[in-house]
Formats: structure tokens, sequence, C-alpha cells
């Protein structure tokens, strides 16, 4: 049940809240689009016995990466097919992908994209005379699934009026489960293992952000579907401009957090997204390319893209250099090129884009290709149109500067770090890939036996975006009522009581009231430290050693050995941590979420001896590809018992043809 907005200030901690306990078969954590596509699936598939809950940190309507909406579906397989799906997401990955993932995504995806129509997203179809119809007129085309054509930017995007789209896919959630079932503005802040079975998942533990109140969670099966991580590395945007980054600041590694302290394995974590925006707006530049056509020119005024020098330089990572579409972080590869070249900036031209498409249009087509051109930005990033208003920015009269961000972790987006899950039980699927528990095969569940995860939170298979997170999310739904019902008698025992939970819930508060009146100032004390400076902290020690974009994403292995060791010593501080409200004890619980998540990114990074994504990040040490050692995938686990890491390899097995 939504709790309404918090009155004026932040609500004071208390040292003795409430504790809830409860029990149920399901818990979805998360409300994003995996865990509204499980929270719709599920329904689908449960007996009238069974029994679930969705804990999502925010409000539905408007959490996760598609709060703001969005202005193209980017997984739309329609007359492709799964086949070459896989290999458009194993190019753009540089060759390391699990295929069972993606080719199985690939054959579902588009039934969420049908839903979302028939739910009532708007997605814009070509006229019979091959024009493009937004809006309404799109729809009086007929429906994708009644065969209507979309508006294909790309080979795999379609374009959609998509700024309610969370919307209205978290009320066919909510609808499905019912408000009963659902829990918001409850931050999970730590995972619990069975009593008894020291590798199954038994239950969580939560704080509401609106109440004094702490959950103690027992389940069955469990869906960690809380997205990626932003703000592990000093965003670019600073001062008054701090809290802008281009994925929401909201998922701070909970997913990969929680799953990792329960022991379980990480896989390519070394993978990060530094996507190319526009710059201090972080505008998406995807409409632009690809509806658009636009050129980025280099600061000369040069389509740098299509030089001989761009070329040279991508043969050196053929196969994926030299494929018909350059993969994503070599594309940000050649921006630093030139940038470092002293050939900067990078310039999205606008301009002659726009002019070019208004050649063959009247006056009113015109005008509404420049609305086109700002409701991109209206959709799904206001911020950027915000910024072209505020710098006297009209895209048919001024070029605008695009730049690569600072570092994200996610799996479903150009992205593919996260959780080694099961596969689907089909016989093409190599048994190195497929797992589950008592013998069955239980798709996207995680090493650990009842621990589902979807969206971000599945590894090596990027390229779901928005749409293959949903079905995601509905796959590894269907596993986990299977799941339940197989181990009907399985009851979930914690090692903690409703007291304990509190006490590690809510050990910032405590620290906090203890110790704030040893100073007059409430945020410097001796004997804790609040998570704003942490937070600071850990940014630092990433941006200027982790190959943030202090040092254009170049780390060395010196560089790796001394922020590891920071970030031990910050993960030890953060016992010291200090919340005197609500908001303050979620962001001490995203701090340490955050620290641990981006420790494994560079635990992988440190074990992975070559530079596997330049234009992500850079290995100096390891400067080239070493497809001889290290063509697999790398793995690593927190072992909650000895508290000690392992990191490891993993074949890669090719399942696609060329
Ligand atoms: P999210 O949708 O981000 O959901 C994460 C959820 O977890 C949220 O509900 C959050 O509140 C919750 N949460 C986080 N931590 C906790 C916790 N500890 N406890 C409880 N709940 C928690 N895709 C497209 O198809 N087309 C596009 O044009 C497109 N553009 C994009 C533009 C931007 C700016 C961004 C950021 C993403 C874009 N994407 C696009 C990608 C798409 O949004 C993601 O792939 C998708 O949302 C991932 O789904 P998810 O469920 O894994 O994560
Ligand atoms: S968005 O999700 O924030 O909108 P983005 O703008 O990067 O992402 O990309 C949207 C889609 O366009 C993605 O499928 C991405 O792979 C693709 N894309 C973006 N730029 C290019 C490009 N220059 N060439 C080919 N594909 C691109």
């Amino acid at each position: 049940m939504a709790l309404p907005n918090k009155p004026k200030g932040e609500l004071k901690a208390v040292r003795d809240p409430e504790v809830e306990e409860r029990e149920v078969d399901i818990l979805v954590v998360g409300g994003g689009m995996a865990a509204c596509g499980t929270a719709f699936e599920l329904k689908k598939w449960m007996s009238d016995d069974q029994s679930v809950l969705l804990v999502d940190k925010a409000a539905m309507e408007r959490s996760g990466a598609v709060a703001q909406g969005l202005s193209a579906i980017n997984t739309y397989i329609g007359s492709n097919s799964p086949d070459d799906y896989v290999r458009m997401v194993r190019n753009d990955l540089m060759g390391i992908v699990r295929e069972d993932l993606i080719f199985d995504l690939g054959c579902h995806v588009d039934d969420s994209v049908h839903l979302f129509e028939e739910w009532g997203l708007p997605i814009w179809k070509k006229s019979e005379d091959g024009k493009n119809l937004d809006g309404k007129k799109g729809q009086k085309m007929g429906t994708l699934k009644g065969g209507a054509t979309p508006v294909r930017t790309g080979k795999w995007q379609i374009m959609i009026n998509g700024e309610s789209y969370k919307r209205i896919v978290a009320e066919a959630a909510k609808l499905a489960l019912g408000e009963d079932n659902i829990l918001e503005r409850v931050f999970i802040v730590e995972l619990l293992l069975d009593k008894k079975n020291e590798n199954q998942i038994a239950g969580a533990i939560g704080i509401s952000v609106r109440e004094n109140k702490v959950y103690l969670i027992k389940c069955k099966t469990m869906m960690v579907a809380c997205g990626g991580a932003v703000n592990i590395y000093q965003p670019r945007s600073v001062g008054e401009g701090k809290g802008r980054a281009w994925y929401p600041v909201w998922n701070s590694g909970s997913t990969y957090y929680l799953c990792m302290k329960v022991g379980a394995e990480l896989s390519m974590m070394e993978n990060r997204f530094t996507p190319a925006r526009f710059k201090d707006g972080y505008g998406p530049v995807g409409a632009w390319f690809l509806l658009f056509k636009a050129k980025a020119l280099n600061g000369l005024g040069e389509n740098y893209v299509g030089s001989a020098a761009a070329k040279a330089e991508l043969e050196n990572y053929a196969p994926y250099g030299t494929a018909a579409i350059t993969p994503t972080c070599l594309r940000n590869h050649l921006m630093l090129f030139e940038m470092k070249a002293g050939r900067g900036p990078i310039i999205m031209d606008t301009v002659t884009a726009l002019a070019e498409i208004g050649k063959t249009m009247d006056k009113k087509e015109l005008k509404h290709l420049e609305s086109e051109a700002w409701e991109d930005f209206l959709d799904m990033t206001c911020g950027q149109a915000n910024l072209w208003c505020a710098t006297n920015t009209e895209p048919e009269k001024k070029n605008s500067e695009i730049m690569p961000t600072e570092p994200y972790l996610l799996g479903s987006h150009s992205g593919c770090c996260g959780l080694w899950t099961s596969g689907p039980d089909y016989d093409w699927v190599p048994d190195a890939y497929k797992w589950g528990h008592n013998g069955k095969v239980y798709n996207r569940m995680t090493t650990v036996v009842g621990l589902f995860t979807s969206g971000d939170g599945v590894g090596c298979s990027g390229h779901k975006f928005s749409s293959g997170s949903h079905a995601e999310g509905r796959m590894a739904a269907k596993s986990m009522v299977r799941f339940v019902r197989d181990n009907k008698d399985y009851k979930p025992e914690v090692a903690i009581s409703a007291k304990e939970a509190v006490d590690i819930a809510y050990k910032p508060v405590r620290t906090y009231l203890d110790n704030a009146a040893y100073t007059t100032a409430d945020d410097i004390n001796p004997a804790y430290m609040k998570p704003n400076g942490m937070m600071y902290r850990m940014m630092k020690a990433t941006h200027e050693y982790g190959a943030g974009t202090a040092t254009y994403y170049l780390t060395t292995s010196k560089n790796l050995e001394i922020v590891m060791e920071l970030l031990q010593t910050m993960r030890e501080d953060c016992e010291k941590l200090a919340a005197g409200d609500l908001h303050e004890l979620m962001r001490a619980w995203e701090i340490l979420h955050r620290i641990w998540t981006v420790e494994s990114h560079l635990r992988h990074i440190q074990f992975r001896k070559e530079t596997r994504y330049p234009g992500f990040y850079y290995q100096a040490d390891y400067p080239q590809q070493d497809d001889a050692n290290w063509f697999c995938f790398t793995n690593s686990k927190f072992d909650p018992k000895s508290q000690k890491w392992d990191t490891f390899k993993r074949d890669y097995i090719k399942i696609i043809p060329d």
C-alpha cells in the first residue's frame, strides 16, 4: 500500500522502531520493469493458496529507470529472428555472452510489448505511404499484434509516446497482485539464508522510509530485481548539477549487494556502461543517431567516425570493430580517441540532421519534427530539455555537445554485469548453463537455491532494455511458482529474531543517537560518519584510481591495489555510519550497497588481465584483448561463512553460429 508523501522535513529516526513480521511463499524485491513483469505473470500461475508480497523502495508508478518515461522500446524482435538478436548482443558485448539467456529472451520479449500496447501505451506506426504516425494517429493503424508496422529507428528499436510508460506497466502489475500484497517505500537492506539449509534463501530485512518500522519477511522463494548501480563514481555533474545522472539515482547496486552477500555468484562485473550522452543534461543519443540520422563531429567539424583513422583503429578490434554496427564501447573508444588527440569536443550535429529530414517536409510536418526532437527528451530525460531552454539551444539552429558519462553498472542496457543465473531447461542448453534444486532446473535462478533475478540483475546478456527486462521478470515468475509447488514442504527459517533484525537495520540510528550530542555540528563527530561524507570518500577513490572520468577511464594494477585497500577501509568504517532521520538511514544502507558493488566491479577488473571493453575502461598494464587467455566469463563469489571472495573463470560456449 502506498503511504502518503511525508510532511515537511525528514522524519526523525527513533531507537526502537516498530517491527512487522511477514511470511509469504514468494517475495519480489523491486518494483521496476522486471519486477512488474514478475508481478503480472505470477498471478497467472499461482494457486489460490500461494501468497506473494512485492516490496519497492519507491512508488511503483514512478520507480526505477523508466520513472520519467521513455521515447523508445529498444528491444522488439518483430520480423527479425531470435538468432539474429543473439548475434547483435554478442557483437555489441565483444563476444562473451550467455547465448542461452539471450535466445530465450528473444523468443518472449515481443509478447511484453504487445501487452504494453494493449494496456494503453501509444506505439508509433508507419502509414500506408511510409509516413511516421505517433500518438492517436498511430493507434488508428491498429496494433502490432494485429500486424501494424512499427516505426523502426534501428533494426531492434521502435518509437513510442512513452511519458507514462512506467505508470501503465505498474498499473497492470498492481492490478494483478492487489494493493494488499504490495509494500511501497520499503527498502530491503539485507537478505537472509535458511537456518538449516546453508545455500537456500529464506527471507529479507527491510526498512520503511516513511515510518519508523522494520520488516522481517520470510519466504520460500525470492526475486531480487533492484536495477543496476549509479553514483558509484564521481559524476560529471557537480555543484548545483549534482544529483543528475543518466541512470536513475535511486538504483544503488542493491541487486548485486543483496545477492552477493548471501553467496550468489556474480559474473562479468568488470563490464560497465559509460554511455555517450548530451553533455550535462544526460539526454540519450539513440533517437538522434538512429531516427534523425544525426552525425557526431569532432571539434574540427569532421565526421570522425567515417575517417580512415577511425576505420584503422576499429580494425584492431575485429571481428567486433569491423561489424556492420560498431559495438557501443568502441563507439565511445572512437570519441575518446578524438578527445585525447586534441580534436574534442564531440558535437552532435542536430542542425544538419533536422535540415536533411526537413527537405521532404511541408511546414506543418517540419513543426512536428521539431516537436519530436523535444519530445524525445521530454519523454525520458526532461532535464535535458530544460538545459536546452536554459542555454538557448534550438536543435535546428544550434548543435549540442556529447560526452561519455561516469560509469554505471547494469545488465539490461548496453552492459552485461550481474548474477550468474541458470538458463532454460532445453536440450540445446549446455549442462554448465542450467541448474536448479533437487534435480529440477529453474530458469533465472542464481546459484543460491530459491533466489531469482531478472533485468539488470541477470549478467552476461545485455540489450534487454525495458521490454526485455519485463519479459525476463515474467519468465522468472513461472520458474518461481514452479519452485514453490515443487518445494511445498519447505518451511523457511531464519537464524535471527525480530529484535536482531532491528539491531541490524537500525544500527546507524543508534550510533547517531548515542553520539550526536557530543558535537554541535551534526555531521562532524569523532564517533561516527554520515553517509554523505562516505559517499564523497567512495567517489573520490573510484574516480581517481578505479578508471573514472578523472583518468579517461584508465586504471593500472597499482591503482587497483590502492583503491581496493581504500574500499576495504571504507567497508570497515561503514560500521560507524550514522543516521538521524529515515532518509539518512536509507542513504546509509545505500552507500554500503554501493561500496560492495563497486568493489566487486574493481575486483573483476583486477582479475581480468586484458582490456575487453575499450571505451568503457582501460587496464593500462593489459591494454589489448587477449582471446587466448580471457575469452571466458569471469565470475566471483563471496562466501558468507568464511567472509572471503573467490574470483574464477567459467567457460564461454558458443551456441548460435555466426
Ligand atoms: P528498474 O526498472 O530500474 O527497477 C529497479 C527497481 O528496484 C525500482 O523499482 C527501485 O525502486 C527498486 N529498488 C532499488 N533498490 C531497492 C531496494 N534495496 N529495495 C527495494 N526496492 C529497490 N529501455 C528501452 O527499452 N528504451 C529506452 O529508450 C530506454 N531508455 C532509457 C533511458 C534512461 C535514462 C534509462 C536510465 C534507461 C533506459 N532504458 C531504456 C533501459 C530500461 O529502463 C531498463 O533496461 C529497465 O528499466 C531495467 O529494469 P529493472 O527492473 O532491472 O530495473
Ligand atoms: S537510451 O536507452 O538511453 O535511449 P541510447 O540512446 O544509448 O539509450 O540507445 C538507444 C538504442 O539505440 C539502443 O538500442 C542503442 O544500442 C542504440 N544506439 C544508440 N546509438 C547508436 C549508434 N550510434 N549506432 C547504432 N545503435 C545505436
